[in-house]
C-alpha cells in the first residue's frame, strides 16, 4: 500500500506550512495546488529538496490544475483571500465564498472519498460551502478553528502560570470569530480547574486576548495572517483522521441537534478519526455557555443565509 495522498490547495502561508509540516512526516505524499502560476510548483521542489537534509522521502508535487490531486485522502482547504489590517473575517466571505466552491468542485469530481478540511475563512461558512457544493456527507467535512484557539489560550494560561503548555488542557467551542466560547470550566492544569489557578480578571484578559488572537497577528504582520499555529492545527487534525485516533478536538462540524444547534457548522468537541467527524461529543454546558453557544451559532447562520443566496 502505498502512502495516503494528502492534498493542500492554497500554497500560500498557511498551505505552504501545512505542506511542510506534513511532508516532514514522512508518511503521506502531497500536492500543493495553487492559482498563481509557479508558486506551488516552486514550493513542492523547495521541499523535495529538503527531504536529503531533514531524512524524509515525503513525495511533494505542485500544479495549477487538479488532475494530480486525484484519490486524495484528504484535501486541506486553505484558498483564499486573507485578512489586511482591521478587516473582520467576515468581510471576505463573498469572495472566499466563491474561490472555496469552484475548488470543492474540482476536487470532490476527483476525490470522492475524501475528507475536506477548511482552513479559509470565515471559516464555519466555507464549512457550510463544502459540505453543500461537495454533496459529501457531513462526517467527511471538518473546519479548522477550535484547535487553534485553544492552543492559544493554552500557551497564553501555560506563560502565565509558568508551566508547560503540555499540562494545559482547554476547550474553545462556538464560531471562529469575536463569538467563539472558551469553556473555562473545561480548562485545567493537570485536571486542576483554571479558576483555582488564576483570579478572575487575569483569567478574562487572557480570554479576551485569545478570541482577538487572530487579529493581534494580523496588526503585528501587516501583510497577511497568522499560519504557524494554525498550520500545526491542521496537522493535529490531519493526523487524527490518518492515523484513526479517534482524538476528542474542537471541530467545525455540522450539528443536527448536537448542542441545540440545526443545520450548521460550528465549534463543537469532536472525536476524529478515519471516518472524519465521527461524532459530536456533547459537554454539559451552564446556562451562560448555552447561551453564548446560541449567539455564535446565529452569527454563523446569519453568514450561511448570505452565501446561500450569493449568485
Ligand atoms: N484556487 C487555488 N488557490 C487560490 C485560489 C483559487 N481559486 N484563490 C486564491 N488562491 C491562493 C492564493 O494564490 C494564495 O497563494 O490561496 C493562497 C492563500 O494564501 P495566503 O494569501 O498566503 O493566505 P494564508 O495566510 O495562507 O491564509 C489562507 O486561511 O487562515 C485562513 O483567513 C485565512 O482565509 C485565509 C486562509
Amino acid at each position: 500500500m502505498g502512502r495516503a495522498k494528502i492534498t493542500v490547495v492554497g500554497a500560500g502561508n498557511v498551505g505552504g506550512t501545512v505542506a511542510q509540516r506534513l511532508a516532514e512526516k514522512n508518511c503521506y505524499d502531497l500536492v500543493l495546488v495553487d492559482i498563481v502560476e509557479g508558486v506551488p510548483q516552486g514550493k513542492a521542489l523547495d521541499l523535495m529538496q529538503a527531504g536529503p537534509i531533514y531524512g524524509y522521502d515525503s513525495r511533494v508535487v505542485g500544479s495549477n490544475g487538479y488532475a494530480e490531486t486525484a484519490g486524495s485522502a484528504v484535501v486541506v482547504i486553505t484558498s483564499g483571500v486573507p485578512r489586511k489590517p482591521g478587516m473582520s473575517r467576515d468581510e471576505l466571505l463573498a469572495t472566499n465564498a466563491r474561490i472555496v466552491q469552484g475548488v470543492v468542485r474540482e476536487i470532490a469530481a476527483r476525490s470522492p472519498e475524501a475528507i475536506l478540511l477548511m482552513v479559509t475563512n470565515p471559516l464555519d461558512a466555507m464549512a457550510h460551502v463544502a459540505h453543500r457544493v461537495s454533496g459529501f456527507p457531513k462526517a467527511r467535512v471538518l473546519g479548522m478553528a477550535g484547535v487553534l484557539d485553544s492552543a492559544r489560550l493554552r500557551a497564553f494560561v501555560a506563560a502565565e502560570l509558568g508551566v508547560s503548555v503540555q499540562s494545559v488542557q482547554a476547550m474553545v467551542l462556538g464560531g471562529h470569530g469575536d463569538t467563539m466560547v472558551p469553556l473555562l470550566r473545561y480548562t485545567t492544569v493537570e485536571g486542576r480547574p483554571i479558576e483555582d489557578w488564576l483570579p478572575k480578571e487575569r483569567l478574562e484578559a487572557l480570554v479576551q486576548r485569545t478570541r482577538e488572537g487572530g487579529a493581534e497577528i494580523v496588526g503585528l504582520l501587516k501583510t497577511g495572517s497568522a499560519y504557524y499555529a494554525p498550520s500545526a492545527a491542521v496537522v493535529e487534525m490531519v493526523e487524527a483522521i490518518l492515523k484513526d485516533q479517534k482524538k476528542v478536538l474542537p471541530c467545525a462540524a455540522r450539528c443536527d441537534g448536537e448542542y441545540g444547534i440545526r443545520g450548521l457548522f460550528v465549534g463543537v468537541p469532536v472525536k476524529v478519526g478515519r471516518c472524519g467527524a465521527e461524532a459530536i461529543i456533547e459537554y454539559a454546558l451552564s446556562p451562560a455557555e448555552r447561551t453564548a453557544l446560541a449567539a455564535s451559532a446565529a452569527a454563523v447562520k446569519e453568514l450561511c443565509d448570505i452565501v446561500d443566496r450569493l449568485p
